[in-house]
């Protein structure tokens, strides 16, 4: 989808990925509880999910809580479960309101059974909005999603369901998490660090990347228009050359 900005065609990512990273930091440059961070990380959420939605972009996936994130500190992890239970109860209506579709990825059965059925029933609740596909992204690694896809392929195999030859990357690429959307035109890091940190590994092959130091509570919709700019400007090969693009940016 193309946009209008001060008279500039805008290309508009389809699916935007982003780590929202910087949270502590936030907090602790303010000496306030790291969780204060994590608090006042939701504004950026609300923020986000709005702009995105306005700018109409189909997909956007938001990475939560990674699968390496239980090394932290039991208090805050406990505290960012209970700040994405809140979330799910708090903000259900407003995503209805405008046909948000909420989905969850990542390891459900280690996010407890209180939690889980928060989860059920969000994405049930949730299921007809037609605007705009909102993942987040929770207990969940890319190394996770891809192991769980290789041990599943590999009992349809030993079942003989599955022909081995038959196995190519359409094969996996349907089975993983986010299957059914365009893979994510846009990834954005915020807080500085220029680390993919376990995400989609398998879909960001050819994702314009965008890192950027500021930090999560800060990133507001004048960040993320910004964010939308420079990845308006790259140009995406997929392997050919910049002058095959140029003749034919479709094909
Ligand atoms: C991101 O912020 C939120 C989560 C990982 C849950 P951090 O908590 O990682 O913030 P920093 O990187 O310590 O500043
Ligand atoms: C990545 O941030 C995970 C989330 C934002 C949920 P981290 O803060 O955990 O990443 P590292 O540890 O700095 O790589
Ligand atoms: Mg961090």
């Amino acid at each position: 989808m193309t946009i209008e900005q001060g008279g500039t065609p805008f290309q508009v990512p389809r699916h935007v990925a982003v780590i929202m990273d910087g949270n502590g930091r936030w907090a602790s440059a303010r000496r306030l509880p790291r969780i204060e961070g994590h608090r006042r990380g939701i504004e950026a959420v609300r923020a986000t999910v709005k702009g995105c939605g306005e700018a109409g972009v189909e997909a956007l996936t938001l990475f939560a809580f990674s699968s390496e994130n239980w090394r932290r500190p039991a208090g805050e992890v406990r505290s960012l479960m209970g700040l994405f239970r809140f979330l799910l109860e708090r903000e259900l209506d407003g995503l209805r309101r405008n046909g948000v579709s909420l989905r969850v990825i990542g390891d459900r059965s280690g996010l407890g059974e209180d939690l889980a059925s928060h989860i059920d029933a969000a994405e049930r609740a949730t299921r007809d909005g037609d605007r705009m596909t909102l993942t987040i992204a929770a207990n969940y690694g890319g190394r996770w999603d891809l192991a769980r896809v290789s041990r599943e392929l590999a009992r349809e195999v030993a079942a003989g369901r599955l022909d081995p030859e038959a196995i190519d990357e359409t094969t996996l690429r349907s089975r993983l998490a986010l299957a059914d959307l365009p893979e994510p035109d846009l990834f954005i890091r915020t807080g500085g660090e220029q680390r993919v940190s376990n995400f989609l590994m398998w879909q960001l092959a050819y994702t314009e990347l965008y890192f950027t130091p500021t930090l999560w509570p800060d990133f507001d919709q004048e960040a993320l228009q910004e964010a939308f700019w420079s990845y308006s400007k790259r140009q995406r090969r997929f392997g050919r050359t910049g002058e095959q693009v140029h003749a034919s940016p479709g094909g």
